[in-house]
């Protein structure tokens, strides 16, 4: 028999059906062909439950929603003190792809905008890596918090960095600030390709159940990441996951979270659940229009607001 709570969440995006406002990403040619009609939730429990309803077998790129995990993956591999010299911890108050530095230090606003992403990336593993060990490091800790081996999808890749003139500049930038030290263009490449990773509905709710367990995998128990670097990464993310809509949305929401402009967005509340959702049509903010009504309607009735 169907649980109970699948038919609630069918009838959340039933609900949403009607809602066609916004629009598809088109500065990533790929991204505009999404289909807009494409509509997933998922809710992972902390303690292994998963319900998934609607489109929820649709892949999409994971976009901005791999930087907590790249993040989490710096804070594990350099530590705290060290992530904390690069990347600061200020919401920008500006655009996702704007260079947003602090005025003093160079550098990055916080890793959940591109520049900082692009300075988190260099970090992963260790100095001297490679970047496809660099590369790598993102997908298998990405693969490893879903439960299954994610992978790169190419045309994704090719259609970004054909297209990537903009984080190429920002690259540019954090390295004449003695931000980055390697190729910008190496860097750009591997948080591009961390950006290509192709994920379902379902992977975003486990790996943001993980984060909300504070590190223990929901499915395997096993601890993946520190209980430090989980509350470093949520914190973040309730400051800057939505970008210049992270204000309203912990006021309406409640819930730390992070979006892409492929549609996506994954929520983690501390504690109980993680959540992915999943619709490409995009509000100003390049949030997705119906993923954002998903979240708050379920904060409301399930009671999810963090405060
Ligand atoms: O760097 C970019 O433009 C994309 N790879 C990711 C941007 C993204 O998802 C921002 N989210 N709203």
């Amino acid at each position: 028999m169907r649980h109970p709570f699948v038919d609630y969440l069918e009838g959340l995006l039933g609900s949403l059906e009607h809602v066609t406002e916004g629009d598809v990403a088109r500065y990533i040619p790929i991204l505009a062909e999404a289909d807009p009609s494409l509509s997933a939730v998922a809710v992972a429990t902390t303690s292994g439950r998963v319900h998934t309803a609607g489109d929820a077998d649709a892949e999409f790129s994971i976009q901005s929603v791999s930087k907590p995990f790249t993040y989490a993956g710096a804070l594990e591999d350099r530590g705290v003190e060290l992530v904390d010299e690069y990347v600061a911890l200020n919401p920008s108050g500006e655009a996702f792809n704007e260079l947003s530095l602090e005025a003093d230090s160079h550098r990055p606003d916080n890793a959940m905008i591109n520049a900082g992403a692009i300075a988190v990336h260099q970090l992963l593993v260790g100095p001297g890596a490679t970047p496809a060990e660099r590369t790598e490091r993102a997908v298998s800790l990405m693969s490893t918090l879903a439960g299954r081996r994610l992978r790169v999808d190419e045309r994704t890749f090719e259609s970004e960095m054909a297209n990537a003139d903009r984080n190429l500049a920002l690259g540019h930038m954090l390295r004449s600030h003695g931000i980055l030290q390697d190729r910008a263009e190496d860097v750009v490449a591997g948080y591009i390709a961390q950006c290509s990773v192709m994920v379902n509905v379902r992977d975003l709710a486990v790996m943001g159940a993980t984060l909300a367990s504070g590190g223990i995998h929901p499915l395997t128990g096993d601890r993946v990441l520190s209980s430090l670097v989980c509350r470093q990464v949520l914190s973040v993310m309730s400051s800057a996951g939505m970008y210049d809509a992270a204000g309203q949305w912990m006021a309406h929401v409640g819930i730390p979270a992070k979006s892409g402009v492929s549609g996506a967005v994954l929520g983690a509340l501390p504690g109980q659940v993680g959540i992915g959702t999943y619709s490409p049509r995009l509000d100003p903010f390049g949030n997705s229009v119906r993923g954002v009504e998903m979240c708050r309607i379920m904060s409301e009735d399930l009671d999810l607001h963090i405060m």
